[in-house]
């Protein structure tokens, strides 16, 4: 099936056109919101719109969306990355981009089984820098798996309004019990935790006036509504959590090279500052290697944690320079007693009135290869 007749069959063209809401799956999937529809071959197709909207629900660094995906047939798919939606500065081996697919998979399978499939998975890709990375083939099961879909449609990212309180044992056993060989929590007060507030501040401010990862920013930050609409990936003011007349002026007067004036490094610095001067602690995930299976194991385990947290109102926020700095990634297994690879740091901790996620995604014609 090529991407024109998918298109034109799940109405995700017609969606696109429309400009519907960034957000809302039915926007992108009007076919699903008539009802019923009694035709399996319909059905199928409004099965893979709804695999394929809940799956592109993932996170990603800098939110680039590097997933596409090639229908070779109905139930069997090819997932690759797309390189113009890499990030060679920050992440010059695709370790976060293998680690953003492997939540883009978490979702599908979550989803999958609600719809009653089951997913087969094989890792194609023998290079980090392949553009198929993972074959995927869809079995009817029959009976759905139980799974609350909300989950994934609320979870996200939050930078801001971490309280300080730490983590009780039993909520930190709840997100390091299933992987307690490569998820590690450490309290912001504890001697590893104050190690990882300093180092990811000092990997911050080594990022923040480093121009070649300062520009790769630069160009997926959407500072207006249009251009957020238009790109609908990037983060924008409201993903990074701007407020108030800051955030008025951001949207009017900054532009794409406002990431390089000295202003806006300051304020980072200062935003990071704060941000690390609050939560419960830090969360660490590990895996054996950065083979290719490893790093895509890594991103599904970081996403069935992150679907978990908000009921008990824990938040997320990704802090991963500390391991894309160069200089500072080889010290963080040894300072903190790891053997195994670190792969991604994640800030942690409670929060009142979680928001609603607000993050573009691309339309999925977007994403789709013809
Ligand atoms: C591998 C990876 C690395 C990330 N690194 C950072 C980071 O260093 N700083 C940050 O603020 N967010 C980071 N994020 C969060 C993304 O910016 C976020 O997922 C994206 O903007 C989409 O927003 P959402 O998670 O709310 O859907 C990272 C996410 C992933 C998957």
């Amino acid at each position: 099936m090529n991407r024109r007749q998918f298109i034109s069959y799940s109405g995700i063209g017609l969606a696109a056109v429309a400009g519907l809401s960034m957000l809302d799956p039915l926007a992108q999937l009007p076919v699903m919101s008539q009802g019923k529809l009694r035709n399996s071959v319909k059905e199928m197709h409004d099965d893979i719109s709804y695999l394929l909207y809940m799956a592109s629900l993932a996170p990603s660094g800098h939110n680039v969306q590097p997933w596409t995906v090639r229908l070779i047939d109905k139930d069997h798919w090819m997932l690759g990355t797309d390189a113009t939606r890499w990030l060679p500065v920050v992440d010059p081996q695709n370790r976060e981009t293998l680690i953003s697919i492997g939540a883009f998979l978490e979702n599908l399978i979550a989803s999958a089984g609600v719809k009653g499939y089951e997913v087969e998975v094989e890792v194609v890709a023998k290079s980090t820098k392949d553009k198929e990375v993972v074959q995927i083939k869809l079995h009817k099961i029959g009976r759905p798996i139980s799974f609350d879909v909300k989950k994934i449609e609320l979870r996200r990212t939050v930078r801001n309004y971490f309280l300080k309180e730490k983590l009780s044992k039993e909520d930190v056993n709840f997100l390091t019990g299933e992987n307690g060989d490569s998820v590690f929590y450490w309290a912001r007060e504890s001697k590893e935790g104050k190690y990882l507030t300093e180092r990811t501040l000092l990997a911050n401010k080594l990022q923040t006036y480093h121009n070649a990862a300062q520009e790769e920013l630069a160009k997926w930050i959407r500072w207006s509504k249009r251009d957020s609409l238009h790109y609908r990936s990037g983060l924008t003011p409201e993903t990074m959590e701007i407020e108030g007349v800051a955030k008025w002026y951001v949207e009017n007067f900054y532009s794409n090279q406002s990431a390089l004036t000295p202003g806006f490094r300051e304020e980072t610095i200062k935003r990071v500052q704060e941000q690390v001067a609050a939560g419960s602690g830090w969360l660490l995930i590990t895996s054996k290697d950065s083979s290719i299976p490893e790093l895509i194991d890594t991103g599904r385990k970081l996403q069935r944690m992150w679907l978990k947290v908000r009921d008990r109102e824990i938040a997320i926020h990704p802090m991963n320079q500390m391991l894309e700095e160069e200089s500072l990634r080889d010290e963080i297994a040894p300072a903190l007693g790891i053997t195994d690879k670190a792969q991604i740091l994640l800030r942690i901790g409670y929060i009142r009135d979680y928001p609603q996620p607000i993050s573009p995604r691309m339309p999925l014609a977007n994403i789709m290869l013809g």
